[in-house]
C-alpha cells in the first residue's frame, strides 16, 4: 500500500508518500514561520491561504521524488483535526477532491495520532504496549498505548501545553515565534540552577500537568532581575530545566503506575535536545528505553500523516464524500485498529 499524506493543521504544509513495504519514499515541508514572525504567532487566515498556495507544488515534488504516478497510489490521508479549522479544511478539501479525481480511498487522520506514531517510522520502532508522552504546542498528554487506536489517557495539562509554555515564555523574554527552539538555543549557554522555578503539581498524586504557574514565575523573575537582559540565557536554562524535570518525573510515575518500561516521546517539544537526553539517560538507568522521532518528524510533517493514514487504510477505514474536520477531537475517541 502506498499512501500520500497531507498535513495542514497549523503553520506547516507537510506532504509525504509512505509505502507499507518500502517505508517513507519522499517528504516535503513548507514552514510558514517567516510569514507569521512579524505577528508573533500564527495568523489563521494567512495560514489557510498559504496552505492552498503550497499544496499542488509540494504534491508534485513528492510524487516525482518517490517516482510515483497517481495510479501507483493506494490512498490519500489528510489531517482531519485537531487544529485550526480553516487550515484543516484546506488540506481536507484538497486531499478528498484529489482522491475522488484519482478514484482512491481517502482517510482523515488525527493529528496527535500522527505525532504519536511518528517514532514507528524509525529503524528501531517501539513495540506495544508503551507509555507515550505527547508534547506539542496544543497538547501535553500521557497515554498508555496498547496498539493503534488503543489509547488510554493517563494525564494531561489542566492549562497550558508544554509547547505553549515555551512559546509564551519566549514572547515574555522578547524572543521570536516559535518560542521553543529559541528558548532551547539560549538555554544552552545558561546555568539551569541560576533561578529556582517551581515544578508544578509534582507534590500532588496523579499524572496531570500545569504550566501556567511556571510561566508566571518566569515573568516575576524577569521583572525582579535588575540586569535582566544579561541573564536571558540563565532564565531560559532554568525554565527549560523546570519543564524537563516536571515531564521526566511524571513519565517515571506513569511507567511505575502501568508497570511498563518503554516510553515514547512525540510532538514538537520532543525536538528539545535536553528533554531527549534526560529521558534517554533516566530510562536507561531503570532498565527501560526511550523512543522518539527523528528531529524532522518531531514537529508537524506529512510523513506522520501518511504513516498513520496507511495503518487505518490497511484496516479498511475510509471516509465518504462529506468532508468534515474537527478543531477539537479527543484522541481516545479513535477506533482501535
Ligand atoms: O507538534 P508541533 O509542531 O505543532 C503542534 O501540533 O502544536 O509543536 C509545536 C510546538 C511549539 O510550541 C514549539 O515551540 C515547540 O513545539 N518546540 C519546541 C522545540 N521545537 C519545537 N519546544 C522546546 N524545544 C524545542 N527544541
Ligand atoms: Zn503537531
Amino acid at each position: 500500500m502506498r499512501v500520500l499524506g497531507i498535513e495542514t493543521s497549523c503553520d506547516e504544509t507537510g506532504v509525504a508518500i509512505y509505502d507499507t513495504e518500502h517505508g517513507l519514499l519522499a517528504h516535503r515541508l513548507h514552514s510558514q514561520i517567516a510569514m507569521h514572525i512579524d505577528y508573533g504567532g500564527v495568523v489563521p487566515e494567512l495560514a489557510s491561504r498559504d496552505h492552498i498556495r503550497r499544496m499542488v507544488p509540494l504534491v508534485r515534488e513528492v510524487m516525482a521524488e518517490a517516482n510515483t504516478a497517481a495510479d501507483q497510489l493506494t490512498g490519500i490521508a489528510y489531517t482531519a483535526g485537531p487544529g485550526l479549522a480553516g487550515a484543516l479544511l484546506t488540506g481536507a478539501m484538497f486531499a478528498r477532491s484529489l482522491a475522488y479525481a484519482w478514484s482512491l480511498p481517502a482517510v482523515g487522520v488525527h493529528h496527535m495520532e500522527g505525532h504519536l506514531l511518528a517514532p514507528l517510522l524509525e529503524p528501531k520502532p517501539p513495540a506495544f504496549p508503551f507509555v507515550a508522552l505527547l508534547v506539542s504546542g496544543g497538547h501535553t498528554q500521557l497515554m498508555r498505548v496498547d496498539g493503534i487506536g488503543r489509547y488510554e489517557l493517563l494525564g494531561e495539562s489542566i492549562d497550558d501545553a508544554a509547547g505553549e509554555a515555551f512559546d509564551k515564555v519566549a514572547k515574555m523574554l522578547g524572543l521570536d515565534y516559535p518560542g521553543g527552539p529559541q528558548v532551547a538555543k539560549w538555554a544552552q549557554q545558561g546555568d539551569a540552577k541560576a533561578f529556582k522555578f517551581p515544578r508544578p503539581m509534582l507534590d500532588r498524586p496523579g499524572l496531570d500537568f500545569s504550566f501556567s504557574g511556571l510561566k508566571t514565575a518566569v515573568l516575576t523573575a524577569r521583572d525582579q532581575t535588575p540586569d535582566y537582559p544579561n541573564r536571558l540565557a540563565d532564565i531560559c536554562a532554568s525554565f527549560e530545566d523546570a519543564v524537563v524535570d516536571t515531564l521526566l518525573r511524571k513519565c517515571l510515575r506513569a511507567l511505575q503506575q502501568t508497570g511498563l518500561k518503554r516510553l515514547v516521546l512525540a510532538g514538537g517539544v520532543s525536538a528539545n535536545k535536553r528533554l531527549r537526553q534526560v529521558l534517554a539517560e533516566r530510562l536507561q538507568a531503570i532498565g527501560g528505553e526511550a523512543y522518539y522521532p527523528a528531529p524532522a518528524f518531531c514537529t508537524d510533517n506529512g510523513a506522520m500523516i501518511a504513516f498513520a493514514g496507511a495503518q487505518r487504510l490497511v484496516a479498511g477505514e475510509s471516509v465518504d464524500l462529506v468532508v468534515t474536520v474537527r478543531a477539537r477531537w479527543p484522541m481516545t475517541e479513535l477506533a482501535a485498529v
